[in-house]
């Protein structure tokens, strides 16, 4: 739908600037070549995505829906992401990512023990300068996602702000600032990429 729109687009381009029924040919053809290329590249892998992996661990879902919401948010900015629970993720695949974002609920002041191992795992398969992100629901403390920041700075990772902490189950304005945390961690990506 998206190309029938741009290419008829086209044609009222060139006909506006005068050009005849061939060169509007010539040049539908030319669009649907350098069309069909870039698709090839990016489905061979020729054109590598920036991709996002978001990992998290939570107990009752709050930080389950934090998660959800910045992978919204990144794929908005179109990037590829993966979002999943800790278990689903293999520390050495989640490492090969251009970004990581780990988050976990507090519980008794700390992040939650499986997820404190993985993100050892993470970083003992080298993160140094990739882009990092941290946040986590909590109740009353809300130390783990400082702690994941930490961490993530520690081992190198250039961390997003700012390290996102929700009360509790996440309401509508907090589900914005998630979303607003992935297009950010997004335009982080991209900007590297460039650079
Ligand atoms: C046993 C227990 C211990 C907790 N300890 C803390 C704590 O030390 N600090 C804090 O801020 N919240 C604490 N909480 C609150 C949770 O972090 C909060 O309920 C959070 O929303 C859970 O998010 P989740 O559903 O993503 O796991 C605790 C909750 C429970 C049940």
């Amino acid at each position: 739908m998206i190309f029938l729109i741009s290419n008829k687009h086209i044609q009222n381009i060139l006909f506006w600037k005068g050009l005849s029924e061939n060169s509007i040919h010539l040049y539908r053809g030319l669009y649907l070549s350098v069309f069909s290329i870039k698709v090839l590249y990016v489905k061979t892998g020729a054109i590598k995505m920036t991709k996002l992996a978001i990992v998290y661990l939570s107990t009752q879902g709050s930080t389950q829906i934090m998660a959800e919401a910045i992978a919204e948010g990144a794929r908005q900015k179109h990037i590829e992401v993966r979002v999943d629970n800790f278990y689903e993720w293999d520390p050495k695949d989640a490492a090969s990512y251009d970004g990581i974002a780990v988050g976990s609920s507090t519980f008794y002041y700390k992040m939650l023990e499986p997820i404190a191992k993985f993100l050892d795992a993470l970083i003992a398969e080298g993160v140094d300068g990739k882009v990092g992100s941290a946040f986590g629901s909590y109740g009353w403390s809300g130390e783990a996602p400082v702690m994941i920041a930490e961490k993530m700075r520690e081992a190198g990772m250039k961390v997003v702000d700012p390290v996102l902490r929700v009360q509790y189950v996440p309401e509508e304005k907090d589900i914005k600032e998630c979303q607003r945390l992935g297009k950010d961690i997004a335009t982080k990506l991209k900007k590297l990429r460039t650079e």
